[in-house]
């Protein structure tokens, strides 16, 4: 049961109150029995951009309708309206949304094991704000650029609390690249890394979404930087960002290459394959080295998602080299993402910071565009083609916006 009321303070302050639960509201201080923001639709409508507009009633949305590893199994492309802000709230239309390697992770359920279909899908966009609620309009409003890192974003618009939006200079999707992939670099190598400069640093998968990041950080901080990757292609790319020596995993052998040109070991290892990668990394580890955990994608297409390593010795070679395996995982340190963003976002505006984007456009069926398109994104992923960030396109903003 619940009373509500409106408590109208110029554009902001409303408050609706209802039995239930006790707490301290964070904007006055004051104690108060559950506090709901206003969810005034007409009143909200006033700021959404539909009348007159090309705001469409439908729009295109990816939903996981089935747990599977297998993306095209596990998510539909379905149409449904688009959706009305809630008071904080901004309502985006996406113009690129960036591919992660974990989005097959999450369409198998392995993110949150009680979330069932249907759920959406996607974890960052990059678009302009159209429609927005009350409160979220003290600091929006209707046209500003903003990027995200929230649930649900392969949809042509998304929901987002106005707290999560990033405000961003312009709809680049270089800006799209910094969100998780940037950001997971920059904390993981900030916090967990303990890098120095002249140390050696092992990047895996380093011409990828978040490993180009990790190559340049590492440089940035005056390391030796070392990167695998599958392609002549890739480890072109990584020397123009500063890496130190690519191997081309397909074309020379890794293991052998690091005992030679490494003896002493790597210091600290960016390791994103898991496996028998996983396994290679920790046996080039130099005395006291860091083997950072950021991912395992030799196993997500397997049933169980986790490849098999070797384990069982596993102490004895920690002890002995007096080294140590850091896991990360972005969600866990949000703390320290807005310093994270602001100084990327700074470095790039300075030219200091490459963010490698890949559109697809050397792809078979050419540059990914559309929602349809997600699902050709992450086979590209998957088949180790991409060079940078893989970004999938949703419309131009001068074809059907006025804004
Ligand atoms: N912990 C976190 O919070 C966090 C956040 C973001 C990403 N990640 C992790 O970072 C890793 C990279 O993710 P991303 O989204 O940036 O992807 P990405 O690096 O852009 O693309 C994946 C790359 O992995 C390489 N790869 C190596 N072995 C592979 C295999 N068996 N199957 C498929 N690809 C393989 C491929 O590059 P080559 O062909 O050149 O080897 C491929 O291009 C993943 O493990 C992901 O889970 C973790």
């Amino acid at each position: 049961m619940s009373t509500s009321f409106l408590l109208r303070n110029g554009r902001r302050a409303i408050s609706i109150i209802s039995g239930g639960r006790r707490g301290t509201d964070a904007l006055s201080g004051v104690n108060f029995i559950s506090r709901h923001f206003i969810i005034d639709l007409s009143y909200s409508t006033h700021f959404m951009d539909f009348k007159g507009s090309s705001i469409p009633s439908s729009m295109k949305k990816l939903v996981v309708t089935k747990l599977s590893q297998n993306f095209r199994d596990a998510v539909a492309l379905q149409t449904v309206p688009v959706p009305t802000p809630g008071d904080g709230e901004l309502l985006v239309r996406n113009r690129f949304v960036g591919i992660n390697a974990s989005d097959i992770n999450y369409s198998a359920g392995r993110y949150d094991p009680t979330l069932k279909p249907p759920f959406e899908v996607g974890f960052e966009g990059i678009g302009e704000v159209v429609g927005l609620g009350l409160s979220a309009s003290a600091h929006h409003t209707v046209g500003d650029t903003v990027a995200y890192f929230y649930d649900g974003a392969f949809a042509e618009y998304t929901l987002i609390p106005a707290k999560k939006s990033v405000p961003v200079p312009s709809v680049k999707p270089e800006f799209l690249t910094l969100l998780v992939s940037g950001a997971t670099a920059y904390i993981a190598m900030k916090k967990l890394g303990d890098l120095a400069a002249g140390q050696t640093v092992l990047v895996t998968a380093a011409g990828g979404g978040t490993g180009q990041f990790a190559v340049q950080f590492a440089k940035q901080a005056g390391c030796h930087v070392v990167g695998t990757c599958s392609s002549n292609e890739k480890a072109g790319f990584l020397k123009t960002i500063g890496c130190d020596r690519p191997i081309v995993y397909t074309s020379e052998d890794l293991a052998t290459t690091l005992r030679k040109e490494y003896p002493r070991g790597v210091d600290v290892v960016y390791e994103s394959v898991g496996g028998s990668t996983f396994d290679l990394a920790v046996n080039c580890l130099a005395n006291k080295g860091r083997l950072i955990v950021i991912g395992f994608i030799s196993g997500y297409q397997t049933a169980s998602g986790i490849p098999t390593i070797r384990g069982g010795t596993l102490p004895v070679k920690l002890l002995q080299k007096s080294a140590s395996i850091r896991g990360f995982f972005l969600p866990h340190f949000l703390g320290d993402y807005k310093e994270a963003m602001g100084n990327m976002m700074h470095s790039f505006a300075k030219g200091k910071l490459v963010c490698e984007v890949d559109c697809g456009d050397l792809a078979p069926e050419g540059r990914f565009v559309g929602l349809e398109s997600v699902f050709r994104a992450v086979e590209y992923m998957y088949a180790g083609k991409n060079v940078g960030k893989v970004v999938v396109e949703l419309g131009s903003p001068s074809l059907d916006s006025k804004l």
